[in-house]
């Protein structure tokens, strides 16, 4: 019986215990059901960018303290991700300088973003960010858990944060696209076979006798027998292999207008020299035909062109030739190797020259982009004509595959060429790949850099890429003397930029009482024609409304300027105006013009500030008189450039 008390005892113990526990653990449910139904709000600083947060939906305590310049905010309404939130909430009203609660929700990437001033912030335009965001009182909704712990992305600075423009590229790829593994296994046994053959098909292509013209391989050209080890598995990538189902499923789907948000125009300039081989010659095209899938082509999204250039350079098919990506990957298969040197220099300036063009299918306001595919280093030179290329607004990438070892170096004419090509030399235009094999992990990365527009900036300068509207006071104050003077600040001012239809462009108004349009942007298309009309500007002579002038060239004159233009407005007076300038001023800033506000002799510096976009120490000058003026030049011209370099192009 003893026995029989103990197990008794011992199951009552357990039931105790399974109680006890059970009793804990509804516990903990109840602890956990009050905190969701009161979550915490969690803090944040004011410099806290949303993009550095990944949650899409969250509320955040704001600090006291967050209008302050130094807080970044890009936008109006809807705030570029690369925004400060709390500075974002200041701006749009939601909190003010005491700090609170606000409810932000994540949005699509917009393809501009307007500054303006408001609630004491002036938020600043950007052209395109991948990501935006909301901000509005912290009313909860209904249904909606709101994190207690916000989640960060990685520490690293928005922008690394290119991945996840990635991931959502990968997800809307059409699917089995690029670096399949699987359908290089089953040629493999074919290897052995296809060694034989291949070697000697390369050494015919070395003679002259396959080229049908007697063509010695270049001096300091690369001799193929080296490296020849590599490419034993070369063969199973031979002529774009392209699964069957692939190709099926293709035939039976319309054609697609493109990925949008890859909008580029893009060249390859592909290595034809002889020294290549076919084998290699077609991995090459493999690995164009594994871009245009993954790119996904078309009228709505980006466009891809072909240059195969070996002594000279020449269009396979242009832009506009075959505009969705299955066309593009049969034209890339039927392309045949041309032979001769590596001369991507002449290929690059040939570019520069032909293929951009309207006719070639060129779009406007779209990125160019060149990518120079090459097999070692080229045969000529390419700094100059890179450089050219660029300040054309090209964006060049360099693919160098099996670069020079150290026993070619000597066969190389411009050492670190890829470096000098390419406009910035922290390997983010330049590829270096180890071997032709490998030339597929290139594909996704390379894809995703071509579509990250944001960071295709490396063309564009302060000098290049704005819009500039000059709002001349010509009241009788000025006087004929120095009007000439205020002409030759003018002329000097433009003097410093790079002048064309692609690069800036100058305007200009003249008003008194009344306004005239002198000239608007796309009247002159070179510096001494816009240097000559500016000369010509005749004096009016009259009164100085300056708001209406500010009004007027809104609309006669920025109305007219291109999307992705920065809008630069350039005022210069000499007095008080006879109307009010503030909500002229205001409008200006709400659309987005940068303004410059020059007073000369009576003008007024509080008028001068209002005008001026915020802050004001750097938009707004003065000078006691005209013969001064030529003496804040440099000083604006810095200013511009200086606000130009300090948004984020990353
Ligand atoms: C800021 O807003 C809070 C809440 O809306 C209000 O109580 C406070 O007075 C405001 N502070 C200022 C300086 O306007
Ligand atoms: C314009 O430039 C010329 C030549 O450099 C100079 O002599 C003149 O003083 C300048 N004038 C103004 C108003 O900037």
């Amino acid at each position: 019986t003893g026995i029989v008390v103990l197990t008794m005892k011992a199951s009552v113990i357990e039931m105790f215990l399974v109680l006890l526990v059970t009793g804990i653990h509804s516990n903990k449910e109840m602890i956990q059901k009050s905190t969701r139904a009161k979550f915490t709000v969690p803090q944040i600083n004011c410099d806290v960018k949303a993009g550095k947060i990944i949650n899409p939906e969250f509320i955040v305590k704001c600090p006291a303290g967050c209008q302050d310049p130094k807080y970044h905010v890009y936008g109006t309404g809807v705030y570029a991700s690369y925004s400060s939130v709390c500075g974002a909430a200041v701006h749009s009203g939601v909190l003010n300088n005491s700090g609170g609660n606000v409810l932000v929700q994540k949005v699509a990437g917009q393809s501009s973003y307007k500054g303006s001033y408001s609630n004491g912030v002036q938020s600043l335009s950007l052209p395109r960010w991948r990501e935006s965001f909301l901000v509005s009182e912290s009313k909860p909704k209904k249904g909606v858990t709101y994190p207690s712990v916000l989640t960060y992305s990685s520490g690293k600075p928005p922008a690394a944060k290119a991945d996840e423009t990635t991931n959502t590229y990968q997800k809307s790829s059409v699917p089995g696209t690029t670096a399949q593994p699987v359908t290089l296994m089953p040629m493999l046994s074919n290897l052995e076979a296809e060694a034989a053959h291949t070697t000697s098909q390369k050494s015919s292509l070395l003679t002259p006798s396959a080229t049908g013209s007697p063509r010695p391989q270049p001096v300091g050209h690369r001799s193929r027998e080296l490296g020849e080890t590599h490419l034993r598995m070369e063969p199973a990538l031979l002529a774009g292999f392209v699964p069957k189902e692939e190709l099926s499923t293709q035939a039976l789907e319309p054609a697609s207008q493109g990925d949008p948000n890859c909008k580029v125009d893009l060249s390859f300039l592909i290595d034809g020299s002889s020294s290549i081989g076919k084998r290699r010659f077609g991995i090459q095209k493999q690995f164009l035909a594994d871009i245009a899938q993954a790119l996904d082509v078309g009228p709505s999204g980006p466009l891809m062109g072909v240059v195969q250039y070996g002594d000279n350079p020449a269009t396979q098919f242009n832009l506009k030739t075959h505009m969705n990506s299955p066309d593009l990957k049969a034209a890339i298969e039927k392309i045949t190797l041309k032979g001769g040197l590596s001369n991507a220099g002449r290929a690059i300036s040939f570019v520069t020259k032909n293929f951009f063009s309207k006719a070639n299918g060129n779009r406007r306001g779209v990125p160019n982009v060149a990518v120079v595919v090459l097999d070692g280093w080229p045969t000529d030179k390419v700094e100059e004509t890179s450089k050219l290329a660029r300040e054309s607004g090209i964006n060049i990438f360099f693919i160098t595959i099996e670069a020079a070892v150290e026993s070619e170096k000597h066969y190389v004419v411009e050492p670190s060429f890829a470096n000098k090509a390419v406009c910035r030399t922290n390997g983010y235009y330049s590829f270096n790949v180890q071997s032709w094999f490998a030339l597929r992990k290139t594909v996704q990365p390379l894809v995703k850099r071509i579509c990250d527009t944001d960071r295709l900036a490396c063309s564009k300068t302060c000098l290049n890429s704005a819009d500039i509207g000059f709002v001349i006071d010509g009241s009788s104050s000025v006087g004929t003397s120095n009007f000439r003077t205020v002409l030759q600040f003018v002329a000097n001012l433009s003097k410093e930029f790079e002048i064309s239809d692609t690069d800036t462009r100058i305007g200009a108004v003249q008003y008194t009482y009344e306004q005239r349009l002198e000239f608007g942007f796309d009247k002159y298309h070179t510096k001494a024609d816009i240097l000559n009309a500016i000369k010509n500007v005749g004096y009016w002579s009259g009164g100085t409304s300056t708001g209406a002038a500010i009004h007027y060239t809104l609309e006669q004159l920025f109305k007219k300027s291109k999307p992705n233009k920065r809008k630069l407005m350039i005022l210069i007076t000499d007095g008080r105006s006879y109307d009010d300038v503030r909500i002229a001023a205001m409008a200006a800033h709400q659309k987005g013009v940068i303004t410059y506000a020059i007073g000369i002799a009576w003008a007024a510096q509080d008028e001068l500030d209002i005008i001026a976009t915020h802050p004001a120490r750097d938009h707004s000058f003065f000078v006691d008189e005209f013969d001064n003026l030529y003496k804040s030049v440099p000083k604006i011209i810095q200013n511009i450039c200086t606000e130009f370099n300090s948004q984020p192009r990353n």
